[in-house]
């Protein structure tokens, strides 16, 4: 039986240019040289290192399994490494999602987003990654529910009978740290009433249910429950295995055709769609936003990323580009005020304690 190949994408935002709307490219470059290391002493097969907006994602393929300590020691390290780079360009928040001062066995709750999984190469194993900036985990569960569960998306659902039987989907309550798994698509409407509830529940993996393969992996990390305080949204990313009995890349695209609106955006605290752009537009400009998505192709061979290709740069989604910019208008019409800026538990920024302190003896009661 051939050796397992692990996929890790594991994402920090440390440090960003100008403002939050980007990454200087030195540190990319800084990034790429400690791949480059880390593939020549073997620890990894290959590697591509790209940036959303203010988020640098290591694309890495290994042998090492998942959570594994040394892949997730060399990620983090490697931020590190950026991190002198940002602190000497004066970068934006520089070092900001490294939350602790040391590594400790692995990144969970250290800060760095990470989705990985561990499969053996098919004969051909074309993989999507797609990476957000200025949104949250939970912004992935409408598009994997439609990817994966709804046949006017998918039409393999129906039609091949590879996938006919369905797939599992694990969700994770972010605030208790639970997961259960849902069979579909008999249950879902179960599913459906948690995994709608983003800011709660996301989806974690999904499942082929006809012989547990892992189809696609999401990062569920959230900064703001992990450090107690505001740190930036969590910006994540997603892993989508393709074709043969998985959806097609373009079934696994085409959600993305229908900007949806999650939470995120000017200081993580209104909604706003999430756009599909071209690596070239991956740089929240407007109200540090609208909340954007890439889409890295890569056909992998015995490991290697062959690739990528920029899924969004294609005419096919200006439609979807042109209508989230017009949901911006609409939505930036709202200024401060819900449903626009989110409600008032959800915010990352709040000055109602102080504003609250302040009246207090205003309060009467009516
Ligand atoms: C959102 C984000 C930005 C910042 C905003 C204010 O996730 O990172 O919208 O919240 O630019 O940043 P500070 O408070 O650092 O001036
Ligand atoms: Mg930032
Ligand atoms: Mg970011």
């Amino acid at each position: 039986m051939a050796e397992k190949i692990s996929l890790s994408v594991i994402k920090a935002d440390v440090g960003g240019y100008v403002g939050h709307s980007s990454t200087h490219p030195e540190l990319i470059s800084t990034s790429e040289e400690e791949c480059e290391k880390a593939k020549k002493e073997g620890l990894l097969i290959d590697y591509h290192v790209t940036n959303c907006g203010d988020d640098i994602a290591l694309i890495m393929t290994h042998r090492k399994g998942t959570d594994s300590e040394e892949i997730h020691r060399f990620a983090w390290e490697t931020f590190e490494k950026a991190t002198e780079v940002a602190k000497k360009l004066k970068q934006y928040g520089a070092g900001q999602d490294l939350l602790t001062d040391a590594f400790s066995g692995n990144l969970k709750g250290m800060g760095p987003g990470y989705a990985e999984v561990e499969f053996e190469e098919r004969k051909s194993e074309p993989v999507l990654i797609f990476l957000a900036d200025k949104t949250e985990p939970g912004a992935w569960n409408l598009p994997l529910y439609k990817m994966f569960a709804d046949p006017f998306n998918t039409a393999g659902l129906v039609i091949d009978p590879s996938m006919h039987d369905g797939f599992n989907f694990e969700v994770l309550d972010m605030m208790e740290h639970k997961k259960v798994t849902f069979s579909c698509p008999e249950e879902i409407y179960d599913l459906l009433i948690f995994i709608g509830a983003p800011s709660r529940y996301a989806v974690k993996f999904v499942y082929r249910k006809s012989d547990g393969e892992t189809a696609a992996a999401t990062s569920t990390q959230r900064l703001s429950l992990m450090a107690g305080r505001y740190v930036g949204k969590d910006d994540p990313v997603m892993i989508v295995r393709c074709q043969s009995g998985l959806p097609a890349v373009g079934e696994a695209l085409e959600p993305f055709t229908f900007p949806h609106t999650v939470a995120g955006f000017m200081r993580g605290s209104h909604h706003g769609p999430l756009m599909p752009v071209s690596l070239k537009d991956a740089t929240p400009s407007r109200f540090d936003g609208p909340p954007r998505v890439v889409c890295l192709g890569f056909q992998l061979g015995e490991g290697m990323l062959i690739g990528p290709r920029d899924m969004f740069a294609d005419v096919s989604f200006n439609r979807a580009r042109s209508m989230a910019n017009m949901i911006s208008d609409y939505l930036r019409r709202h200024g401060p005020f819900e449903p626009h800026r989110l409600p008032l538990e959800e915010m990352e920024y709040t000055t109602m304690p102080q504003v609250m302190e302040k009246l207090k003896g205003r309060f009467v009661s009516e």
